[in-house]
């Protein structure tokens, strides 16, 4: 008797469900159309605030977790022990057919290792890109994963020529595109404003969203209220929007005065965070997915980092890196506000079909008409 295939797709933290909605979405179609593939949707509870996860899954519809680990807060050595030991206990006493892990947080690496580990082989959405950055855990988190991955679903050329130099047979990659720009153009026209943008009185194209949560950004106060003074000051006084993420949060509280422009906020849900993104001016941020979202919607995007894993959001996009440094900061928004900032274009298969590509892959793979492996 063929068992039917059963597929962990595993969901950790803020960054991992809009990328994780648009695979269960095209799961649930095959299944609707008679493919055997069964999931089981794993959050490791990472993050459990409902700002940082709950909000999400209400509004991308993503059905509850059939199992949550609720490993919490964590240094990254208790995150991942945690995972592991939870997630292999869970495979012990009840096995899949395939651990799919997406992106690069602790939750990916931890329950790509515990699977692999048990021989249940891994596949890795988002596999192959690298900042070659190592003070940054996500950076640790891809290379490890991709290490022991089986098959790569990939978002760029980029990523599938740097698993080919590590040595990655070339059946093994799909390159499929972006599940997170799936979510972005399944949701583009369900955007809101958030309930602060009329007593804010913000305006279209004049201000600003600020995303910082990085360590090196964010961890120590002097050079962290340093970044925001040159941030206000770039910006003209335009009011600055600044979601702030629990992280930042602990730093913030240690800065005597901020500027006046800047608009503290909780994080936002999707749908909010979105429309603002798509009306501000411009983002500042330090976030990899962000530079994804605003290349789609045409929004400059200046990076507060000195490398980037997604090099198609700069050689093809709307982002440009601008480093750490706070006085590389007023020069590229002067030219931000002169009107010389770059147009950008969308990169290949970032069409919103990238979940369904994914799906039929799976099944190739996994059912028994299919390819085994
Ligand atoms: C994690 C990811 C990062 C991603 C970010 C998005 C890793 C290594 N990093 O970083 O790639 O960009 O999420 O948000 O996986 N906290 C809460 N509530 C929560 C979750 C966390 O208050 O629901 C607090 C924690 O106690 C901790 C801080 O936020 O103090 C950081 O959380 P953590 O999950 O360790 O990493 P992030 O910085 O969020």
């Amino acid at each position: 008797m063929n068992i039917p295939p059963l597929i962990d797709i595993i969901a950790g933290a803020r960054p991992n469900f809009m990328k994780i909605a648009p695979i269960i979405r095209a799961m649930q179609a095959a299944q609707q159309r008679g493919s055997t593939l069964r999931y089981r949707l794993i959050h490791t509870g990472q993050h459990y605030d409902a700002r940082m996860s709950g909000d999400f899954f209400t509004q991308l519809g993503i059905p509850a977790p059939d199992i949550n680990l609720e490993v919490g807060s964590g240094t990254q050595a208790e995150q991942t022990a945690t995972i592991m030991t939870r997630y292999e206990k869970l495979l012990l006493d009840s096995a899949s057919s395939l651990c799919l892990v997406v992106g690069d947080v602790t939750s990916t690496m931890a329950c790509a290792i515990a699977a692999q580990k048990l021989c249940i082989p891994v596949a890795h959405v988002e596999a192959g890109i690298r900042s070659g950055d190592w003070s940054m855990p996500e950076e640790i988190n891809r290379m490890v994963t991709d290490a022991i991955t089986n098959w790569f679903f990939t978002t760029s050329r980029v990523a599938n020529q740097n698993l080919r130099h590590a040595g990655v047979a070339e059946e093994r990659i799909f390159f499929v595109g972006n599940t997170m720009i799936d979510t972005l153009l399944a949701n583009i026209d369900r955007l809101q404003p958030p309930p602060f943008w009329n007593e804010q009185a913000l305006v279209e194209g004049n201000f600003f969203v600020l995303t910082l949560h990085r360590p090196a950004n964010v961890d120590t106060s002097g050079d962290f209220a340093r970044l925001l003074t040159a941030v206000a000051e770039g910006t003209r006084g335009l009011p600055i929007v600044f979601p702030v993420h629990p992280r930042t949060a602990k730093t913030l509280q240690a800065i005597a005065t901020l500027p006046a422009s800047l608009r503290l906020v909780d994080p936002q849900p999707y749908l909010e965070f979105n429309y603002l993104v798509k009306h501000a001016k411009a983002v500042i941020t330090d976030s990899g997915g962000v530079t994804e979202e605003t290349t789609v919607m045409g929004v400059p995007c200046l990076t507060l980092r000195n490398s980037t894993e997604r090099p198609e959001t700069v050689s093809e996009g709307t982002n440009e890196l601008i480093g750490t440094d706070p006085a590389k900061l007023k020069p590229a928004l002067d030219r931000l506000f002169a009107g010389e900032w770059k147009k950008g274009s969308i990169p290949e298969k970032w069409d919103g079909q990238t979940g369904a590509r994914i799906v039929a892959a799976l099944e190739r793979l996994l059912t028994p008409a299919g390819q085994t492996n």
